[in-house]
């Protein structure tokens, strides 16, 4: 049992993860992020986990990297650092993540966030990528991904200046899909994840690689990817269920085949 993790469920198809390193407000240090990379993998694994909501505490969602951890690193610990292989395993993850976001995402916090595929934060939140004042820059996508999230203008003053947006700001820049009451973020964020969980997973999965595929390539190349998707779901048994369901209007029992 991950003990830097706190796992409910998976209730209704939905696994909550609280990020749980308090004294830290949730730094990212190599453990912990071992251990969600594993719980991601064997989640990925379970078919009884359909959709996965990532959370943590109403003061941090999390600060960044483990600041003290790194700081006993040199330039040969970076290049060897194990950090990469978990942050990759988390990028891997083919089921939705939905990310209920309280108090300081900062940093590596800011960039776990964007690695969900939903966020929704509550009113008191703040973004960021602070690591300029430290004499360093994003490491784990924060100057890919910011832009991509917000726009090249918002990103750049984010990333050089280190200062933090609020949550209304992250909205209408389009950071994240919705803003709550902070004591709210959790329960919207699984309701949606549980509304997501309802749904063909071969579809959710397909449709989630597709919308990764937007922000990787260029058009031609998505449009193809796409089109290969959208047949290869053609053959599944859920795009049988779902049609004929409709057909004679009741829900779909999906099955993940
Ligand atoms: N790493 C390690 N410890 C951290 C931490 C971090 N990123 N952020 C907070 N903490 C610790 C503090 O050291 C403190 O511990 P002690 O009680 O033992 O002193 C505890 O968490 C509470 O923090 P504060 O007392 O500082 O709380 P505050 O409310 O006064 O300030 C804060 C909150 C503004 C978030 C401040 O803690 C802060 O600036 N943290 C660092 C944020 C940051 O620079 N993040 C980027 C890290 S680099 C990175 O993430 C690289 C990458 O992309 C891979």
């Amino acid at each position: 049992m991950p003990n830097l993790l706190q796992l409910e469920g998976p209730h209704r198809g939905v696994l909550r993860i609280t990020l749980h390193r308090p004294e830290a407000l949730n730094a990212l240090n190599t453990a912990l992020l071992g251990e969600l990379a594993g719980v991601l993998a064997d989640a990925g694994r379970d078919d009884a986990i359909r959709a996965v909501v990532l959370t943590g505490s109403r003061r941090a969602f999390a600060a960044g990297a483990d600041i003290n951890e790194m700081a006993e690193r040199d330039l040969v610990g970076m290049l060897d650092d194990p950090r990469q292989r978990h942050w990759a395993a988390i990028a891997r993850f083919s089921k939705p993540i939905v990310a209920a976001i309280n108090g300081f995402t900062l940093g590596g916090g800011c960039e776990l966030a964007m690695h969900a595929d939903i966020r929704i934060a509550g009113e008191d939140a703040k973004f960021g990528q602070p690591e300029i004042n430290l004499g360093i820059m994003p490491g784990a996508g924060g100057t890919q991904r910011l832009v991509r999230a917000v726009g090249q203008a918002l990103a750049t003053q984010m990333v050089l200046t280190g200062e933090p947006i609020s949550a209304r700001r992250a909205l209408e820049a389009g950071l994240i899909s919705e803003i709550t009451q902070p004591e709210l973020t959790v329960e919207r964020a699984t309701a949606i994840a549980e509304r997501i969980a309802e749904k063909a997973p071969l579809a959710v999965r397909l449709a989630k690689e597709a919308l990764h595929k937007a922000l990787d390539t260029d058009l031609a190349t998505g449009l193809r990817f796409e089109r290969h998707a959208f047949t290869v779901l053609a053959g599944t048994a859920d795009r049988e269920e779902g049609i004929k369901a409709f057909q004679e209007k009741r829900r779909a029992q999906f099955t993940g085949r």
